[in-house]
């Protein structure tokens, strides 16, 4: 068996995996990496909408609309920084996000506004004129909006390569094709992995696995109800003719527009609970576009680019695990269901300063694999 050593191991090669890798690598420890795939990046973190949406997203005030927030609050750094490193432009767009509605009684938006604004938040109700002033291709049937200023996007595509760049650049090593991975546990503490006749030591490893993080031996995980599932997403891309023909980020009960500066118009997604299957379904595409074309009725004449599918990593209780689990060294970074992109950057810096014995800038008990052994 051929030996290496390393600092941290990290298992998985989607934005969560490759942040964590760019973070420790910046901070002078050796790290490596495993991809199952080909490449790295080419699952949730490819197949995402990119939206940076904490307010939209968001069911209440609670700890997960605080680390939603505090992740957003990195972002212009974070994407300014990637560029820096890599040259790659990731394009974050801050127009904002339009929830438009369809109700003649549009309450329910006004009370969505109005509880965010009492969390200190800006987001504004606006009459249908004001919104078809700002988006002058919204449906007319709309009654009005809320205007979420501060909901950003990013391209997922670009963020990713950026990253994977970035990676290389900090001289982290990537294994691609690195299926059947083994974690190898010497009494209380994981001391590295196996790959075919290889193995890496090291004090650290981290499950990024994305979905398929409780697929791997039950002792990497380290949770009694291994219970990170894949929620399959359906998306399109429609080329919008002109280019600009939308600018802010569209989101309704039925599907959400995400406009790209070279005119590529992203349209999601369907949330499905059906296991590992990616397959794009004729019904996933027509309520996609059914809901698009309601809220924008030009989109019927634009031409269909693409379709797909991926799988959002959601945990049991629905919160992102972050942290140390009971196994010393195994750290846990998945779970990040339909806000993966957003948490990347604060994601990162969690896992980093844990790993490094600091204390991590906001709070993360909440998130703590240990919370399933409780
Ligand atoms: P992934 O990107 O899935 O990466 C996990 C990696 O681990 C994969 O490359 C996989 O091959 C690898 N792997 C798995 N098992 C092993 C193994 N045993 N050994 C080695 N490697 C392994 N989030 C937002 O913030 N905004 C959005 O607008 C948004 N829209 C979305 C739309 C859709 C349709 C989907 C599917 C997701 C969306 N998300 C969004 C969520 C976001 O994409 C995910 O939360 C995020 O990408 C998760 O990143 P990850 O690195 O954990 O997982
Ligand atoms: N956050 C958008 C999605 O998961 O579809």
């Amino acid at each position: 068996m051929k030996l290496h050593t390393t600092d941290v191991i990290i298992i998985g090669g989607g934005v969560i995996g490759l942040a964590i890798a760019r973070k420790l690598a910046q901070a002078n420890q050796k790290v490596a990496l495993f991809e199952r795939n080909a490449q790295p990046g080419g699952e949730a973190s490819w197949a995402a909408a990119g939206m940076l949406a904490p307010q939209a997203e968001a069911a209440g005030p609670g700890v997960m609309l605080d680390l939603c927030l505090a992740s957003r609050a990195l972002y212009r750094n974070f994407a300014s920084s990637l560029q820096q490193e890599t040259g790659i432009d990731v394009e974050l767009r801050t127009e904002g996000t339009l929830l438009p509605t369809f109700a003649e009684n549009p309450e329910p938006l006004r009370k969505f506004a109005d509880w965010q604004q009492k969390a200190g938040l800006r987001a504004e109700f606006i009459a249908a004129e004001e919104t078809r002033r700002r988006e002058p291709h919204l449906s007319e049937r709309i009654t009005g909006a809320v205007w979420l200023p501060d909901d950003w996007q990013v391209d997922n595509r670009r963020l990713t390569r950026a990253l994977i760049a970035a990676v290389y650049a900090a001289g982290v090593e990537i294994h691609c094709n690195a299926a059947n991975l083994k974690v190898c546990i010497e009494r209380d503490r994981v001391t590295g992995v196996e790959v075919g006749l290889e193995r890496w030591s090291a004090p650290v490893v981290v499950n990024a696995a994305g979905s398929w993080a409780a697929q791997m031996p039950r002792e990497l995980l380290r949770l009694p109800q291994a219970s990170v599932r894949p929620i399959r997403g359906q998306m399109l891309a429609l080329d919008m003719q002109p280019p600009t023909l939308l600018r802010h980020v569209i989101r309704t009960e039925q599907a959400y527009l995400v406009p790209r500066r070279d005119g590529r118009l992203v349209i999601g997604a369907t949330v499905e609970d059906g296991g590992y299957e990616k397959t794009v379904t004729a019904g996933g595409v027509a309520a996609l576009l059914n809901g698009a074309i309601e809220v924008v009725p030009r989109l019927a004449q634009m031409p269909l680019l693409e379709t797909w599918a991926g799988l959002r990593p959601l945990a049991e209780d629905q919160l992102p695990i972050l942290g140390e689990t009971d196994l010393k060294g195994l750290f846990c970074a998945t779970g990040h269901y339909r806000n993966g992109i957003l948490l990347t950057p604060i994601t990162a810096e969690i896992i980093a300063s844990l790993i490094v014995g600091e204390d991590p800038a906001v709070p993360v008990a909440s998130f703590s694999p240990r919370r399933f052994s409780a």
